[in-house]
């Protein structure tokens, strides 16, 4: 195998209007969000991190300020903090101050679909590997979902995305593979399709929100091709790139929680927080008077 591009990219799509959590998402992003005490984009980025991702592009929208600037430095916050001896809370904010220079923003003007957001980076991508993460899908895992990705990646090169088993029922709402080999952890594709009648998916192996592609994928994706729902469709674009390139799919190891969903997101707020020593004893007492 040719000596592999490092990863060091990454593109997190926040343009999608959010509707599912209409009112809430009217005037803020739903990427901000918070899942007990980080903004769900927040998650998206320590993750990335975790994974020796070095460079991020976010593709925002109208109404979506509120997440670039959380990732700016707070200086009157820091300042009123550091007054009144708020250590503890500094260091909150200082753990996630971004390098200079390392995060980008690309306008996605009309939300015509996730490949058509991945399009707008061609700019920051130009001709390297990179990774998606779709902050909705949110990750609980002791290796960071990415950097499993980034792993396969080193192993067999090309393009891997982040798979789950869900019910034959379900396969509808989901990108499906056709798979060529199941070898267990890693899988080999030799298709993949946007929301097929449940009648017609090739497997019941779905794509979550997370990708290593490679770059060739852009060239695929300009050509505007509308998809399932009349969007550009990122899968359909990484269909395009199975049988010149190596594609597979990674049983990722932990949990997810789709947090674009009322009750995902509302399971994600306890899981979480029964990970947290100082929360756990109480989330667990009070959850016995609901059940
Ligand atoms: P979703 O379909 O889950 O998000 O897209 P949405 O469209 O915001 O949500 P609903 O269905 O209306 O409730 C997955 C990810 O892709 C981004 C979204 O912001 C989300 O992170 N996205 C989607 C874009 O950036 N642009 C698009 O045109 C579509």
């Amino acid at each position: 195998m040719p000596a592999l591009k490092p990863l060091k990219k990454a593109v997190l799509p926040v343009a999608g209007l959010g509707t599912r959590f209409l009112p809430a998402t009217k005037a803020m992003a739903k990427e901000m969000l918070p899942v007990v005490d980080r903004p769900l984009i927040q998650y998206a980025i320590d993750e990335a991190r975790e994974a020796g991702i070095e460079q991020f592009c976010l593709i925002t929208g109208r109404g979506k300020t509120a997440i670039v600037e959380h990732f700016d430095v707070a200086y009157e916050l820091e300042r009123t903090l550091a007054e009144r001896n708020k250590q503890a809370e500094l260091d909150v904010l200082r753990a996630m101050a971004m390098e200079p220079g390392s995060m980008v923003t690309v306008r996605q003007q009309v939300p015509m679909g996730l490949g058509h957001a991945i399009w707008c980076a061609r700019s920051f991508i130009a001709d390297e590997p990179f990774a998606i993460l779709l902050p909705d899908d949110l990750m609980q895992c002791d290796v960071s979902c990415t950097k499993q990705l980034a792993d396969a990646y080193l192993e067999t090169g090309g393009n891997v995305v982040a798979i789950e088993e869900v019910p034959m029922e379900r396969v509808n709402k989901y990108g499906v593979l056709d798979v060529d080999k199941d070898m267990g952890r890693l899988v080999l594709v030799k298709g993949l399709v946007e929301k097929p009648p449940i009648d017609k998916a090739p497997s019941n192996l779905t794509v979550i929100g997370r990708y290593v592609l490679m770059p060739e994928v852009i060239g695929h994706l300009a050509k505007m091709e509308k998809g399932a729902g009349g969007e550009v469709q990122l899968t359909d674009g990484m269909a395009k790139l199975i049988g010149n390139q190596p594609f597979h799919g990674v049983r990722y190891e932990g949990k997810r929680f789709d947090c674009g969903d009322k009750t995902g997101f509302l399971e994600a707020q306890i899981a979480f927080a029964l990970k947290r020593d100082d929360m756990a004893p109480a989330v667990r007492e009070f959850l016995k008077k609901y059940t």
